[in-house]
This record gives C-alpha cells, sequence and structure tokens, in this order.
C-alpha cells in the first residue's frame, strides 16, 4: 500500500491516518459544497508549520487573520498590523501549504489602515496580499465598504466581508461584544450582508451576530458564503482562531471556543476533529453561545 502520510523537509507530520487526495478549493468548488450543503471549515494561520498541519488535517479554508497581531505579537488589538507584517505571514503560510496537499484556499486579512482611504488603496493593498499567495482578502465593515468591494471584484480580486464584531473598528463600537441584538443594529446587519453580496463579496465573516440573525442571512446570501465565529451552526461555515481552538490563550478564552485539544493525540488530530464537527453541524453547539 502506497504511504500517503504528509511529509514537510522537517520529517513527517504527526501521525493520524492519511487523507485521501482532495481537489483544491476554489470559487467554484466553495459554491458546490454550498449547494450541497457541507459546511466550510475554517481556521487561522500565520506560519508554515501550522499551515502545513492545518491542510493535512482537512482544513478546507485558511484565513492569515490579523488576530496575528494580538497571538504572534501580543498586542491588545489588532490595529497596530501592517500590511507588510501580513504579507509576510501570508507567504509564509502559503509556503507551509506548498509543503503538503496545497489545497488550501487562504484568505488575506487586509489590515486597518490598508483599504479605508479610498477604493484605489485598498486595490494596492489586495494586490500586495495576493502577490505574497492569498486567494482572496477579507475586509471589514459594512456601509461604505460595498463600493470598495464592488471595485476589487471587478478588478478580479476575490473578497471576503466582514460584519457583526469587527475588531478592528473595537474601539468605535464600545469592545467586543454581540453585535445585531436590537432591532435596529439587526435591521442594518441584514442590508449590509444583501449589499455586500450584490457587490460581488463570495464570502462573509458574521463574528458575534445572535444565532437567529446569522441563519436568517446565511439564507438570503446563496452566493456569498457566511462563516460564523460565535454566531451559532446556522452558517455555511465556521472559523475559529486557532490557538484558541488548541486552548492556548494569552487572554481571556470567548465563551464560544471549543478546546479540540482536549482528548486529542496531536495538533493534526485536533484540527481533524474540529473539520469533523463543522462539517457535522456539532459545532459549535448553541447553547454556548456568546450572545
Ligand atoms: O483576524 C482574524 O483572525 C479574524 C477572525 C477572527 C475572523 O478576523
Amino acid at each position: 500500500m502506497t504511504d500517503t502520510t504528509p511529509r514537510t523537509p522537517y520529517g513527517t507530520l504527526p501521525a493520524a491516518a492519511p487523507l485521501p487526495p482532495r481537489k483544491p478549493i476554489s470559487l467554484p468548488r466553495l459554491q458546490e459544497m454550498r449547494e450541497r450543503g457541507e459546511k466550510i471549515a475554517m481556521l487561522t494561520a500565520y506560519d508554515a508549520t501550522f499551515a502545513a498541519v492545518a491542510d493535512a488535517a482537512g482544513v478546507d479554508c485558511l484565513l492569515v487573520g490579523d488576530s496575528l497581531g494580538m497571538v504572534c505579537q501580543g498586542r491588545p488589538s489588532t490595529v497596530g498590523v501592517s500590511l507588510q507584517e501580513m504579507c509576510y505571514h501570508t507567504e509564509s503560510v502559503v509556503r507551509g501549504l506548498r509543503r503538503v496537499q496545497g489545497t488550501v484556499w487562504v484568505i488575506g486579512d487586509l489590515p486597518f489602515g490598508s483599504y479605508q482611504e479610498s477604493r484605489e488603496q485598498a486595490v494596492r493593498s489586495a494586490a500586495a496580499l495576493m502577490q505574497a499567495g492569498a486567494h482572496m482578502v477579507k475586509l471589514e465593515g459594512g456601509g461604505w465598504t460595498v463600493e470598495t468591494v464592488r471595485f476589487l471584484v471587478e478588478r478580479g480580486i476575490p473578497v471576503c466581508a466582514h460584519l457583526g464584531l469587527t475588531p478592528q473598528t473595537v474601539h468605535a463600537i464600545g469592545g467586543y461584544r454581540v453585535q445585531g441584538r436590537n432591532d435596529a443594529e439587526a435591521q442594518q446587519l441584514r442590508r449590509d450582508a444583501l449589499a455586500l453580496q450584490d457587490a460581488g463579496a463570495t464570502m462573509l465573516v458574521l463574528e458575534m451576530v445572535p444565532a437567529a440573525l446569522a441563519a436568517e442571512i446565511t439564507q438570503q446570501l446563496p452566493r456569498c458564503h457566511t462563516i460564523g465565529i460565535g454566531s451559532g451552526n446556522g452558517t455555511a461555515g465556521q472559523v475559529l482562531v486557532m490557538h484558541d481552538m488548541l486552548g492556548i490563550h494569552l487572554g481571556k478564552t470567548p465563551k464560544f471556543v471549543r478546546n479540540f485539544m482536549d482528548g486529542a493525540a496531536s495538533v493534526r488530530d485536533a484540527m481533524a476533529a474540529y473539520v469533523a464537527a463543522v462539517k457535522a453541524g456539532t459545532f459549535p453547539d448553541n447553547t454556548a453561545h456568546a450572545w
């Protein structure tokens, strides 16, 4: 029998059942997954080794999130992260993926200050992330971002939007708290989500939004795949900050996080358990919510 255990130049990745080879994730493949009801399993990643392990564990998408400002750089928020740093980490992740299956869809986060000034600035910043190896860029906010999203998509740059709790504007929204709890906020989220889909966004992170609202928005967006974080299990996929799901935190653990290292023999097993739980719809559990 052929040994399909993933190998890196540094040795064999932590033991686990070898994965069957899979097709690279692309936008049409994400749409197919959506249409047959297969949930999208996403994690954040910031370096080559963890990216390779996530690939070997069957993670569909990796977000090189500006959360690296907190988990890698020890900052109090994501606000201080630069575009140059995001490109550096994106390149590292992509190099790691090339060592294994290389099938993962990579999303590069546009950091604070790299897209707010003008649509042209957004294109320049997005191009830098794409040249670093990202397949898609993510930006935060509704309203004013809609025209920026349209401008990027028209220029061939796939876009993931991000609504609800938007960490780059934590100072403006009054802290890390659930969004969309009252009628006015919920209406605004619905309007923004539809406008972002119309502008061409093909993915939308919904962070700390009540589960019922996130599920309703998901139903309204057949062409834009909602990825929940602290937003219940009615979204098209889930994302967690990798350090959170491995149970390693510098600060407080958000209530919606599950430690997948509990009972796992390796990081790869923990990530594979996360993928399995997302696909089966058993993570998140709507009772362990944040709202
Ligand atoms: O930066 C990040 O990791 C994110 C996720 C929390 C969605 O935006």
